[in-house]
């Protein structure tokens, strides 16, 4: 069962018989990974990190922002060995076989649609908050801007319908084509990195130290399962990293892969760790951000119908944690509310940028699983015109748009990450499986000390998945039994790998002829 390896040479060949076209560059990377990095977590979890962890928040980026450091550093080596679509499903199946790389495919529906589903909720926020409420002075009803309470959103709650435009709109740029996105993915990436560079001069000299005290109100550890303390924040933050690897996704598009990939990864990662910690400084240094306690040292859960009867308490109407829009409400308690509008503006045009990274991470992974016959062949489908996977990006945005209907970002983003650590976890594993398979196969970029940070990233991978909400940690498991039904009744028969063949009926692997005269 785990013999079913695709050799690293059968999946090139394979990626060259049905190819993306090759128009990225360094550049077009990095901003790409910014693109998708910077977004919801900072925007809006900044405020759920902080009923958390308190000022331990800032240390619960460092904690979240190290291990993704790591886990880049083994993307990057992967990624230029194997520079083809499909991320750590790809690299699975190259290194531990079939029935893992499925898994790991299962597990990233998780990381990408589910986390643009997060991103988009957290986008309605926004638009509801600074432009409807703020701007136009509109209200909606609250069924039409939140999920209903049976899943998690708040009373009263029926469709988050901005979530759900957002998504769909998203989807119709991808189905346009990728360089057309990317354009437009570049002036969001500008808009959103000013809009924090905006926050940060006007919170960081503001900062009274006293505000950091006490740092850790709710300890390091807050217990396996309860997401609390300022390790539960770094479980909970990681979102605010999720989608650095979607740069690898783009490895098939992108020109000289072999050092443009690894280049994108760690500086897109690099820019955006600094960023956070500047931008969680600003926040808690000038308003403060302790938690609200259940009982002594312990906070009250995010989300809960507890917390939401305290932050309706005039004592807490400026307190950061209950803030959904955590940096535009910080700009406004500070005395700066049209600059905190303009930042609101920022989030509501630049958040679909991130939409649009994860979702376009989320369908080159199901158009690999289809092209190695693990999902239905249509889903591979490329249009002539715009010569995009389209199929696949229509589905996608379906399902994505539903998921965001209904759920709010703090669940979503949770069971966004539990899916990444999974992957993170399997990329660091398949990176020391190549190390001793394929140890002379080239490698344009070399994991320093890779028997350190490929057993570190696993270490860390698991350490803030015990750390999220019992809850989030459930839904993998329960995601991954679904994927194991799937696999065995539908996949197992119908993988090229497994019959031996490639799409066209030609065996595994070989050259792609042309077409005969
Ligand atoms: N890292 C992305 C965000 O924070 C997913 O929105």
């Amino acid at each position: 069962m785990f013999a079913r390896i695709k050799s690293l040479d059968a999946i090139l060949a394979t990626a060259q018989r049905k190819s993306l076209h090759r128009t990225l560059g360094w550049f077009q990377l990095t901003l790409f990974g910014i693109g998708c990095v910077i977004g919801t977590g900072i925007f809006v979890l900044t405020a759920a990190g902080a009923q958390k962890a308190g000022p331990g928040l800032m240390l619960a980026f460092g904690i979240a922002g190290v291990i993704c450091i790591v886990a880049a550093l083994c993307y990057a080596e992967i990624a230029s060995m194997m520079p083809v679509a499909g991320s750590a499903y790809t690299y699975t199946y190259a290194t531990m076989g079939e029935l893992l790389a499925w898994t790991v495919g299962w597990a990233l529906i998780l990381e990408y649609a589910v986390a643009a589903s997060a991103v988009a909720v957290g986008w309605s926020g926004h638009f509801t908050g600074t432009i409807l409420e703020q701007t136009l002075g509109i209200h909606l009803p609250t069924w039409l801007i939140s999920g209903p309470l049976a899943l998690g959103g708040v009373p009263g709650g029926f469709i988050n319908l901005p979530a759900v435009l957002i998504s769909l709109l998203v989807t119709a740029l991808l189905v346009i084509g990728t360089s057309e996105s990317a354009k437009v993915n570049a002036i969001l990436v500008a808009i959103k990195v000013v809009a924090l560079v905006v926050f940060i001069s006007l919170t960081l000299p503001r900062v009274e130290l006293s505000k950091f005290n006490p740092f850790l109100p709710a300890g390091v550890f807050g217990g396996i399962g309860t997401g609390l303390g300022a390790v539960g924040a770094a479980a909970t933050i990681f979102f605010a990293y999720v989608g650095f690897d979607s740069v690898s996704t783009a490895a098939e598009e992108t020109k000289n892969p072999q050092r443009n990939v690894p280049i994108g990864l760690i500086g897109s990662l690099l820019f955006c760790t600094i960023f956070y910690i500047l931008v969680a400084a600003g926040a808690i240094g000038t308003i403060g951000g302790q938690p609200i306690m259940g009982a002594p040292g312990v906070p009250l859960e995010t989300g809960s119908a507890a917390l939401a009867t305290q932050c309706a308490m005039p004592q807490f109407h400026e307190a950061l944690v209950c803030s959904n829009e955590a940096l535009v409400h910080v700009l406004r308690v500070i005395g700066f509310g049209t600059i905190g509008n303009l930042v609101g503006y920022a989030a509501i045009i630049a958040l679909p940028s991130v939409v649009l990274v994860l979702m376009y991470g989320q369908t080159r992974v199901f158009f690999v699983m289809s092209r190695d016959g693990l999902l239905p062949p249509s889903w591979s489908k490329i249009h002539p015109k715009w010569k995009t996977p389209y199929v696949v990006t229509t589905g996608t945005g379906v399902a994505v748009a539903i998921a965001a209907a209904f759920l709010p970002v703090g669940k979503l983003a949770d069971y966004a990450n539990a899916g990444t650590l999974y992957a993170f976890l399997m990329v660091a594993i398949a990176l020391l499986v190549l190390r001793k398979t394929e140890p002379d196969r080239p490698r344009s970029f070399r994991t320093p000390a890779a028997w350190v940070i490929a057993p570190a990233t696993v270490v860390g991978c698991i350490f803030l998945f015990v750390n999220l909400p019992w809850q989030a940690m459930a839904v993998l498991f329960g995601w991954g039994a679904i994927g194991m039904v799937l696999y065995f009744a539908y996949s197992r028969h119908r993988s090229y790998l497994g019959r031996g063949i490639e799409e066209d009926g030609s065996p595994i692997g070989s050259p792609l002829l042309p077409p005969a005269e």
